[in-house]
């Protein structure tokens, strides 16, 4: 990099005074008690940000807007063309949406520090719910609409919910998802049981109700209404948590990443700002799910708490109708910025690859696009600049961290695009990349990615009641540092490049899934012996799993008819997100001596790489029989 443009004074300020910076970036919050201090290093597992300070996440990114004049303008636009509606509501309306659904909320008995589970669908009531959480001072925790009824068992075990918020269904384009057997199972799974389950019914489907405890959305929110309920802001604290969200660990048991509510907020203003660039009363459109952290920071909380307007699309890149569907969006709310995955660009560019699409549309206020949730590969990344004309932008974060690590701050300014690289570090993270004995590497050379500590305001204090494995899921490899568990390289002008997960982590379609959850499941049929998931490469959602199994002797079904029940297994167990298609009988495993499977291995002869013969492996011969069993599938 040449010069002190505005990133590099932006990161040496954060270097030279790190309190002072985020003490500054926290004037954007509309604080109860402002911070006096701006972090306590003996605090938490590694400290705690603004921990004398008091707010309300739902105050500043609904009350004050009203407040400040903002009440007409369009907080939230719902756009679905699964459904053929699109709805607007205005800060002042979504102001009292919130406000009474958090006086139903409190009439369930929901109070500060209580959790509640939301299990929903694109629709505008489940951004409402997250907000009338935050307004009382409960903590939300959004399950995603994809998985299956076993997953939302687990969360509701881990965060004993008092109260679960739903809709009667969800809907795919192939496919109506009806949500309330979905649930009624997960309770009877689950030990834990919730006082009351609140479900929307929509059109496209009508849930069964269970007498006592569940109630009625529509008829309870009415209530409340034609009584004039409404509920104010309560004063928590800016290190209370605002919300668990459960993503993929290194097995079948799920890590609730906690968030709080002051450092979250001061991180999404300033990334709004000078990252994404978005300024009060423009238009931000979010191609994600609430489900998913994308959705929460930047379709729920980051735009309201700018004053920007949000976008929550219930469709599809493709298919709702077609492959100009993002182009609609854009040019009819007027957005200035769209963020998605690069797994949505695959898929319109597979449909469109001329891009035709775009010509039936103006997009003259739009001004760039955000990819995040896997590597962008450097091929869809040009397409996407080639099409769009405006700036491309990757960047990388994760669950745990809420906001970007490495990207590229349009909002100061626009760094030269390395494809395949998201860019620098912001402000708040130091990114060092160690090799096996925690020593830094040189310059290009792969290694772990991880930050130096103290974590900046908004990543992750800790796992919901689970200090401990947070320490060591996270902390303990490398100390002082918090490891990512990807891993990659950083060039000599100081660019980050990601290229994997160092678990047994998968990104499919930009979901996170854990392959080691998939195993346990795959091990868990009567008919299997041993197993082993893999990420494979896939065209369209970057990877995609594959499950190889040994089938125990005796047994009397054909492999094939096995292999169909896995499949249906894996999807029951944790739902259609997991896109598990390929089981694969085996005769043996690949393993070292110590009888270790060799998962990386099998990969890369499924992804028809060169591999170097592990030194340790038991029985070189059986690699050829994996290669053969891919290639009977078309694939290796
Ligand atoms: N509720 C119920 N089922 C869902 C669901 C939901 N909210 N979301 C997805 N599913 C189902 C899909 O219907 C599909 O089921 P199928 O096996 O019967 O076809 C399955 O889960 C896999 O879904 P997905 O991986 O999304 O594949 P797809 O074929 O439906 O769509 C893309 C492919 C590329 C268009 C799609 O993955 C996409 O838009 N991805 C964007 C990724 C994203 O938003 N990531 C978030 C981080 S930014
Ligand atoms: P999630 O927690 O679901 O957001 O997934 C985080 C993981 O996705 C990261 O640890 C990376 O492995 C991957 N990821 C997200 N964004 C990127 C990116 N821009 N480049 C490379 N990998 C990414």
């Amino acid at each position: 990099m040449t010069g002190q443009g505005a990133y590099e004074q932006a990161y040496a300020r954060w270097q030279a005074d790190p309190l002072g910076f985020w003490a500054e970036a926290a004037r954007a919050v509309d604080w109860i008690k402002p911070p006096q201090r701006i972090f306590d290093e003996s605090q938490g597992a590694y400290g705690r940000w603004f921990p004398d300070a008091s707010c309300n996440t739902c105050f500043n990114a609904l009350d004050r807007h009203v407040r400040d004049g903002r009440g007409a303008q369009p907080a939230l636009i719902h756009d679905s063309p699964v459904t053929g509606t699109k709805t607007v509501y205005s800060y002042a309306e979504m102001l009292e949406e919130v406000a009474t659904l958090a006086s139903v909320l409190v009439e369930l008995g929901v109070a500060k520090g209580d959790r509640v589970i939301i299990y929903m669908p694109m629709i505008p009531e489940a951004a409402f719910a997250m907000l009338a959480c935050a307004r009382i001072g409960a903590i939300h925790s959004v399950v995603f609409g994809g998985f299956a009824a076993k997953e939302l068992a687990t969360r509701i075990d881990d965060a004993a919910p008092r109260a679960i918020l739903t809709a009667s269904c969800g809907i795919e384009p192939s496919r109506v998802v009806a949500y309330k057997p979905l649930l009624d199972e997960a309770i009877a799974l689950s030990h834990h049981e919730p006082e009351a389950c609140l479900v929307l019914q929509r059109p496209q489907a009508d849930a069964s109700m269970h007498v006592t405890r569940d109630k009625s959305w529509r008829a309870m929110v009415a209530a409340a209404k034609a009584a004039g309920r409404r509920e104010d802001c309560v004063e928590v604290a800016a290190t209370d948590p605002l919300y668990v969200l459960y993503t993929s660990g290194t097995t079948g048991r799920p890590k609730g990443v906690v968030r709080d509510n002051g450092g979250h907020m001061v991180n999404l203003l300033w990334t709004m700002t000078n990252l994404y660039d978005v300024k009060p009363g423009e238009v931000m459109f979010t191609a994600s799910d609430v489900g998913w952290v994308v959705g929460h920071s930047y379709i729920v909380y980051g735009p309201l708490l700018q004053g920007a307007t949000t976008i929550l699309y219930e469709g599809k890149p493709v298919g709702t109708p077609d492959p100009g569907a993002f182009w609609r969006v854009i040019a009819e709310h007027k957005a200035v910025a769209l963020f998605t995955a690069p797994t949505a660009f695959r898929a319109i560019r597979k449909e469109d690859p001329q891009a035709r699409h775009l010509a039936d549309y103006d997009l003259s206020r739009f001004r760039a696009l955000f990819l995040a949730g896997e590597r962008a590969d450097p091929d869809t990344l040009l397409w996407a600049e080639q099409v769009l004309k405006v700036p491309v932008i990757d960047h990388w974060w994760q669950t745990e961290t809420g906001s970007c690590i490495v990207g590229n701050p349009l909002g100061l300014e626009l760094l030269p695009v390395k494809p395949g690289s998201p860019t620098v570090p912001l402000p708040g993270y130091r990114v060092e990349c160690l090799d096996e004995g925690g020593r830094p590497v040189p310059a290009g050379t792969m290694g772990a990615i991880v930050v130096k500590l103290p974590l900046p305001p908004c990543a992750l204090p800790t796992l919901w009641e689970a200090d401990e494995r947070f320490r060591e899921s996270y902390l303990a490899t490398y100390p002082g540092y918090y490891n990512t568990s990807d891993a990659g390289y950083i060039d000599e002008d100081g660019y980050v490049f990601i290229m994997g997960r160092t678990d047994d982590i998968i990104n499919v379609a930009g979901h996170r899934l854990s392959t080691g959850g998939m195993e346990e499941v795959l091990a868990s049929h009567p008919a299997v012996a041993e197993c082993a998931v893999v990420g494979i490469r896939d065209a369209l959602k970057g990877e995609q799993p594959c499950g190889f199994v040994v089938l125990k002797h005796g047994v009397s079904e054909t492999p094939a008819q096995i292999e169909k029940e896995l499949v249906a297994l894996v999807r029951d167990k944790i739902g259609p997100v997991a896109a598990f298609k390929l089981a694969l009988t085996v005769n043996r495993l690949p393993k070292t001596r110590s009888g270790k499977i060799l998962r990386a291995t099998m990969k890369k002869i499924a992804d028809g790489e060169d591999y170097a013969m592990p030194a340790t492996i038991e029985d070189a011969s059986v690699l050829g029989e994996i290669g053969e069993a891919l290639r009977g599938r078309g694939i290796g």
